[in-house]
């Protein structure tokens, strides 16, 4: 999303901000001592609240009041509960995403979030933190719709009393940069099937690209045919649309050799589940099963900005599934680039077909150490809902440095096992494997299909088939499409220092 808003730090007095609503987070038995004068500011308003018990500080619950003291310039106050006085930074994004959510409710022209003591975290990562929270909290989700009573807010100021304004400023870019490249995956997973299609998706990435460093190369059905993408391919037969692979480059000047990140996305535009079609009720959700794709060139476009200083390549394998005439049947048998045969079982298990042929290409172009991130399966969703990312991948070490960067980034990640014993699962009777495993540990044997093409190069698959969309609405999450994976990567990608030693095969 091209925000239209300007979002700076500001370091004065709560009472200089000159805007229409200030947020000021908020927990139990809260005096507010280190605000001086804000109690006082609202004319008992605040003081009633806490006397009514409308101020508790419990988390997400709000609280407004008029500001009615001469010389306060701020024109009403939101609190907003924390739930506990120990800040966390995931606690502030969250709480920065409830206030600009309310400040957009309340249709106000601007906003100031004010950033509350440091209890061991840094107020410049509170600063990037509240940044990126209030810009996750201005995604759009009703684009389409011809008479909109959305609002957006012009002003965002994040404000405290102390601090050193320009390191300030810097870390509030950071947060923006990264809330609005997740922004920016959101608004593609949003889009219907029909408007996103492969081409489009190809376009969209051309487009993030612009006036950044990256370098955007889309290969077409002809040189998918000479490169032998069988599996890419094979899924694309059942629809008229062009299959596209789309791959961006961050290559920095005199960046080093290795390590290189080869980040994978699943660009399914629309799974109908093909021949094997999937049932009516709910496939419109199927549009955003390319938001893995998304979330790879929104953190691209972060990454680049960042100036992240090592080689990261992206690779989005883009394709409807559709059971057109020259669609695949269950039966056929594919060769992939890697050279390994699939006999496919179920049509509907494309996504994993797709990313085969997508994680030789990174490997193709020199990746050292593999990322992927798929709606790959329903039984994800099964196993740990939609709050959680399964994660999968060997080895240990390279697993734990994704765990490490998710939980950094706040995406909610768990590990599940790719034990040697569950690839007994995908065994084919006609060809090296089938792209199915039957019902037990779904999930798991989704990865171990992956995991044939990763081969011996590190690799972590993220499964966001429950958490890449939102089916209600959270006081700090608005319904719809979450830009889960984005964070994650761009942190990862920040932080090759303690994992761009880890090897095939080091546990
Ligand atoms: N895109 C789906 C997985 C999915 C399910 C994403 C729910 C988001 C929400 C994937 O292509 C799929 O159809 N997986 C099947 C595989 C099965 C046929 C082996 C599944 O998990 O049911
Ligand atoms: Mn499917
Ligand atoms: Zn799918």
């Amino acid at each position: 999303m091209k925000s239209q808003s300007v979002m700076r730090a500001v370091v004065s007095g709560a009472s200089e901000l000159d805007v229409d609503l200030l947020v000021v987070p908020t927990w139990e038995s809260d005096t507010l001592d280190d605000v001086p004068g804000l109690v006082a500011a609202t004319a008992g308003g605040l003081s009633d609240a806490r006397s009514r018990g409308e101020w508790r500080g419990k988390a997400y619950e709000s609280c407004i009041a008029t500001v009615t003291k001469k010389g306060w310039k701020p024109r009403r106050v939101l609190l907003i509960g924390t739930g506990s006085p120990q800040q966390s930074i995931e606690r502030v994004r969250r709480v920065a995403t409830v206030g600009m959510l309310a400040a957009r409710a309340r249709r106000v022209t601007s906003v100031a979030f004010w950033l509350r003591g440091d209890s061991g975290v840094g107020l410049n990562q509170f600063a990037e933190a509240a940044a990126e929270g209030l810009t996750l909290g201005e995604f759009e989700s009703g684009s389409w719709k011809t008479e909109t009573e959305s609002h957006a807010v012009s002003e965002i100021v994040v404000a405290t009393g102390t601090g050193n304004s320009t390191a300030l400023n810097e870390s509030v870019w950071r947060g923006r940069l990264v809330g609005s490249c997740s922004n920016d995956a959101r608004t593609m997973a949003n889009e219907p099937g029909n408007a996103l299609t492969p081409a489009v998706f190809a376009d969209r990435a051309r487009a993030l690209a612009e006036g950044t460093g990256l370098r955007v190369e889309v290969i077409e059905r002809a040189e998918m045919e000479t490169l032998g993408l069988g599996l890419l391919l094979g899924v694309a037969r059942g629809s008229a649309e062009p299959p596209k692979l789309i791959v961006v480059h961050h290559a920095p000047e005199s960046s080093p050799e290795a390590p290189v990140l080869g980040l994978v996305g699943k660009g399914v535009t629309f799974d109908s589940g093909g021949i094997s079609l999937k049932p009516a009720d709910s496939m419109e959700q199927m549009k955003y099963d390319m938001a893995g794709g998304a979330a790879v060139l929104g953190a691209m476009r972060a990454i680049d900005q960042l100036r992240v200083p090592i080689r990261v390549v992206g690779v989005v394998p883009a394709t409807e599934n559709l059971p057109g005439g020259r669609a695949i049947k269950p039966g056929d048998v594919l060769r992939s680039a890697a050279g390994k045969t699939v006999e496919v079982i179920n049509t509907d298990a494309e996504g994993r077909l797709v990313l085969g042929d997508a994680l030789w290409y990174a490997k193709r172009c020199g990746a050292t150490h593999l990322v992927d991130v798929a709606t790959l399966t329903g039984g994800c969703v099964v196993a740990l809902g939609n709050i959680t990312t399964g994660l999968f991948g060997s080895p240990d070490r390279w697993v734990e440095a994704i765990r490490e960067a998710a939980d950094t980034a706040g995406d909610r990640v768990w590990p599940l096992p790719v034990f040697d014993e569950y690839g007994e699962q995908i065994r084919s009777d006609i060809a090296d494997v089938k792209n199915t495993g039957g019902r037990a540990a779904s999930a798991i044997t989704a990865a171990m299909f992956l995991k044939v093409f990763a081969g011996d190069t590190p690799w972590a698959h993220l499964d966001v088939a429950g958490t890449a969309w939102a089916d209600k609405p959270r006081p700090y999450q608005a319904k719809g499409p979450s830009g889960v994976g984005v964070r994650t990567l761009v942190e990862l990608a920040c932080a090759s220092g303690s994992w761009g030693e880890v090897g095939a095969g080091s546990d």
